[in-house]
């Protein structure tokens, strides 16, 4: 389906050309986000107002996290490839089209996926933190090389209201710039994304912002654009959907 008018403004592709990503909202219907959240629950076999019911991981959820090589860590669920129709409806024209925005791509480059990557959050009783600033593609077994890189944009959907503190992601506004830099320094040494990933300490990046999405916002975010989950201290947990173009 086309979209008729452009999603985007261009001072939000000027932001992300600037910071590296970009949080936008109404990209997605409020009524297909929510059913979305709804779909969520579903998949998870939890009840949303029952947090007796948020430690059931289900065993389909647990054995998708370890055939894709990933430990599940404490209070992340994940599952991986999920085919609900409900959370594929989020994947709108109207995201496709931004993608093309922002990439300055043919939006015929994008369709939603066939499966998406489910990564909620769950509280947790641990002070408030953000886990392993990263860019991805830096994961050793997968041998990526560093440029043009394995992906064109990143997008993470978000499908529950997300307050401070309570699961959002953090990301260094500007990061991909010396990151590139260091990788074009020296492209030989730098051919493979692990091994960028060693020396991201030596980059100076700032210090990074944190997102505060509502149900139904999407972040894109560029190659190298360092970002990192973090602790969920609140007491809801952050429902997201996370693919790769
Ligand atoms: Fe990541």
């Amino acid at each position: 389906m086309a979209v008729e008018t452009l999603p985007l403004t261009e001072n939000q592709i000027d932001q992300y050309h600037r910071d590296g990503f970009i949080l936008a909202s109404g990209l997605i219907p409020e009524a297909i986000a929510r059913t979305g959240e709804a779909a969520m629950w579903e998949v998870m076999g939890m009840d949303a107002n029952d947090p007796g019911t948020w430690d059931n991981f289900s065993d389909e959820a647990i054995a998708s996290t370890f055939q894709a090589g990933f430990k599940p860590r404490s209070k992340l669920f994940q599952f991986f490839g999920n085919q609900h129709p409900d959370l594929l409806a989020c994947y709108t024209p109207e995201m496709m089209a931004a993608m093309a925005q922002l990439t300055c791509e043919s939006v015929d480059l994008f369709h939603p996926p066939d499966g998406t990557l489910i990564q909620n959050i769950f509280p947790s009783d641990e002070k408030w933190a953000w886990r392993g600033a990263h860019f991805d593609g830096g994961v050793k077994a997968k041998m990526h090389k560093t440029l043009p890189g394995p992906f064109i944009i990143n997008s993470i959907i978000y499908l529950n209201d997300i307050e401070k503190h309570g699961g959002g992601t953090v990301a260094w506004p500007g990061s991909h710039k010396p990151i590139r830099a260091l990788a074009e320094s020296d492209p030989k040494k730098y051919e493979y994304m692990w091994r960028l990933s060693q020396d991201l300490h030596t980059v100076d990046i700032g210090d990074p912002v944190e997102l505060e999405p509502k149900c139904g916002d999407i972040l894109f975010f560029a190659h190298f654009c360092v970002h990192a989950a973090t602790n969920n201290v609140r007491d809801t947990p952050r429902l997201a959907l996370r693919s790769r173009w």
